[in-house]
């Protein structure tokens, strides 16, 4: 049973510790995945969001690439720690890929050259809603999931495997999988510090 809204965006943490054991049946992560989509908002509703979503072997794809790509870069004697966090990656048994369409945010930009420079931002500023909305639902679901930012290392890479149009700017990956370790201890700032009442 779904959890209350308040509980769900309390419980969402960074879960770096999944497994490939399903515990959710892909059609019902696909199902969640297209429920956020479908209602994240946008500036003037336009849409420029846009996901691949990624089961199983395609997914560890993603992530056999991600390595090879990072052992272009990565010092050899420093490569035991990224391989480990990669792998811990793959681990899970999926991934989101989230992007933004740039044909999109030019498009409003012509349209509407008042605000031709808040198009951009917004753009940005709406796809961290949709990761958010993502993460929430995947953990909603009894995921485990992170948010990771190999782009742009890995874009050209991902543009010819997954074959995304040109216009498709890559912003964040989500590996997810069953969890199987808690999430680590988180501080919080005191509320009182980062929010001002007024009445
Ligand atoms: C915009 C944004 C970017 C982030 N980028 C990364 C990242 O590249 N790698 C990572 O492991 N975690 C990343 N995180 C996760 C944060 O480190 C994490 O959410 C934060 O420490 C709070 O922990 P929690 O997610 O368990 O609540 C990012 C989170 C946000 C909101």
């Amino acid at each position: 049973m779904a959890k209350d809204f308040y509980q769900a965006v309390e419980d969402r943490r960074s879960i770096y510790v999944i497994s490939d054991e399903k515990v959710v049946p892909e059609e019902r992560v696909q199902e969640v995945v297209e429920f956020a989509i479908k209602h994240t908002p946008y500036s003037f509703n336009a849409t420029s969001g846009r996901i691949v979503l990624l089961f199983g072997d395609e997914h560890k794809a993603l992530w056999d690439l991600t390595k090879e790509e990072l052992r272009k870069i990565v010092p050899a004697e420093n490569f035991a720690d990224t391989d480990n966090k990669i792998e811990s990656f793959k681990s899970g048994y999926g991934t989101v890929l989230f992007f933004e369409d740039q044909d999109v945010v030019k498009g409003l930009q012509e349209q509407f050259a008042l605000y031709k420079e808040n198009f951009p931002i917004w753009s940005e500023q709406a796809s961290g809603i949709l990761q958010y909305v993502v993460w929430t639902a995947l953990e909603n679901e009894g995921l485990g999931a992170t948010l990771q930012h190999y782009n742009p290392l890995i874009d050209e890479e991902v543009k010819q495997r997954w074959q995304t149009p040109d216009s498709w700017l890559l912003r964040a990956q989500m590996p997810f999988g069953k969890p199987e370790a808690e999430a680590g201890e988180k501080e919080f700032q005191p509320i009182a510090e980062r929010i001002k009442v007024f009445k």
